[in-house]
């Protein structure tokens, strides 16, 4: 038997209050396959979110009705402003009564948050920073146009500006873990809101100008120097016209041009913002993350905000902020599928904190099959109304019964994404045993067609074993052939409607006869979003 000395046995006592208070693991990026997973209490988690106006979280009042509104959504989580000027209004004088009152109300309705600092920038603009910053332009200073001319934009050469909106951002995470280290309500941050510079590629601030005519840094050098393996092929263009030369200035080294120009300015912005981040995780680590506003065809730097974090300037802002997490898009053009392509990117977390609320709740099933997406947040949340509400309801419950499974999946080959609209009307995959062909329910002739526009389908397929598969979304219409075997054709051995309760299926109806046109396909609807487990089987 062992001893147990006198002090173990207290010590044995005391454990079980000591360690309750003991604080938990913070939410954190894990890799699983191919796919990054945001960890919370030891947990893969899917954020079924939305994101709030840009007003609506600025009086406690007004935010009222809005919770209740997320719960019908099936949310499980929500993205807002966090404002730099309500929680400064005098310099060093902080007030967190709207953070408190977000943090609270969202427990009480069992959600949880990712917040957005409305810092220096927000869609390019400083219209968030208080007013003693704002009307202090000697101590705080803007950007300036070629040609001298002051913009409403702070400029990151400065380091008054950079210094002031980190105190106040490390005040922000200092205030979060005290109020939330234990409960973990917020689970992430987003470091300012879609940073670029307008209306041209970059600043012209003396500062800037002396930057640019000095030799590229060399941690950005050595970055491109030691991952050019691996490096963007956007980026891979602009480089390679100079040679790949090593040294040099900016123009020297990347030629002369507005993409230069937005270059240098990303690796400014990013270094900026590496520092804010620094500060708010040196109070509290929580995964923290960028996001863009992306580029409208035919647009250039200037037109478009030139140097946020866009795919073609992904290196330089992982070289410049290696703090932030994650680089994101915020998708408001109809390419929705291209776009989460290029921000499904090795080493990237793949996560979607703002998309049109207009479009089809079937990406959100697309992006976290085909791209393994941690999130989907469509824009203005509380604004929605029907039928875009009650799609997007019907969307996440269904999303929400799903995200065991998925989560179990993301990574593993084992999930396909299909999205289809009038550009793209069908897709074809391997899974399993079978060559599945995904077709608009438009192509077959008893759908229920609505007048106008093709609308966007899509959904997801799971494999479950070989001949065994989950299909779940909406307007989709499967067939099915086999992979091997000369001869052998593929035949549905059985479909069954059904949802997951608690993890577990639970099967509905068996669809036979004309909901699978005489056992020929499998229907997902287009006036729901649904769940198929179907079976297949060969014959010759
Ligand atoms: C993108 C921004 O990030 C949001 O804050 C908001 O301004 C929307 N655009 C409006 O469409």
């Amino acid at each position: 038997m062992k001893f147990i000395s006198g002090f173990s046995i207290l010590a044995l006592l005391m454990s079980p209050p000591l360690m309750s208070q003991s604080p938990k693991a913070l939410p954190f990026l894990r890799t699983q396959g191919e796919a990054m997973q945001l960890i919370v209490d030891h947990k893969p988690v899917l954020l079924l979110s939305g994101e709030w106006g840009n007003s609506s979280a600025a009086d406690g009042v007004y935010m009222r009705p809005i919770w209740p509104k997320l719960k019908d959504l099936h949310l499980n989580s929500a993205l807002v402003p966090v404002y730099w000027e309500l929680v400064e209004p005098t310099e060093g004088h902080f007030d967190f009564t709207l953070v408190d009152s977000l943090v609270h109300s969202a427990r009480r309705y069992d959600l949880k948050l990712v917040l957005l600092w409305f810092g220096s920038w927000k869609n390019s603009m400083s219209c968030y920073v208080p007013l003693w910053v704002k009307a202090d332009q000697r101590r705080f200073p803007r950007s300036r146009t070629r040609s001298g001319e002051a913009v409403e934009i702070l400029t990151p050469f400065s380091d008054a500006n950079l210094q002031a909106d980190a105190r106040a951002f490390a005040a922000l995470m200092r205030h979060i873990k005290k109020i939330d280290a234990r409960a973990q309500t917020v689970l992430m941050v987003q470091v300012e809101n879609e940073i670029g510079m307008i209306p041209e590629a970059r600043d012209h601030v003396p500062e800037a100008e002396t930057a640019y005519a000095a030799p590229v840094p060399a941690e950005l050098m050595s970055y491109l120097q030691k991952n050019k393996a691996t490096l963007r092929p956007e980026f891979v263009q602009m480089w390679e016209k100079t040679g790949y030369k090593a040294k040099g200035n900016w123009e020297e080294v990347f030629g002369a041009g507005v993409h230069t120009e937005e270059l240098f300015m990303a690796w400014h912005f990013a270094r900026y913002t590496n520092a804010v981040t620094q500060a708010g995780k040196a109070e509290y680590a929580l995964p923290m993350f960028v996001n863009a506003a992306l580029i409208r065809p035919g647009y250039r730097p200037g037109q478009y905000p030139s140097a946020g974090p866009l795919p073609h300037l992904m290196d330089v802002w992982r070289a410049g902020a290696p703090q932030i997490d994650f680089l994101t898009p915020d998708i408001y053009f109809r390419n929705f599928a291209e776009w989460c392509q290029k921000y499904d990117h090795p080493g990237n977390a793949f996560f979607i904190p703002e998309v049109d609320s207009r479009q089809s709740p079937a990406n959100a099933f697309y992006a976290m099959a085909q791209h393994d997406a941690m999130g989907y947040s469509p824009f203005a949340i509380e604004s929605l109304e029907n039928p875009g509400k009650r799609l997007l309801a019907q969307a996440y419950e269904v999303l929400h019964q799903m995200t065991p499974v998925i989560l179990a999946n993301q990574g593993s080959g084992n999930l396909v994404g299909v999205l289809l609209d009038s550009a793209a009307q069908q897709s074809r995959f391997e899974l399993g045993d079978y060559i599945f062909t995904v077709k608009h329910e438009y192509s077959w002739p008893y759908a229920q067609k609505k007048e106008g526009e093709v609308p966007r389908h899509g959904g997801m397929f799971i494999k479950l074993a070989e001949d065994e598969f989950y299909m779940a979304g909406t307007g989709l219409v499967v067939t099915f052939a086999a992979r091997q075997g000369a001869g052998a054709r593929a035949g549905i051995g059985s479909v069954d409607e059904g949802k997951f309760v608690e993890g577990t299926w639970r099967p509905g109806r068996r669809l036979n006869g004309d909901q699978t046109h005489q056992g020929r396909h499998a229907h997902l609807p287009g006036h729901e979003f649904g769940i198929l487990r179907v079976k297949l089987y060969t014959y010759r």
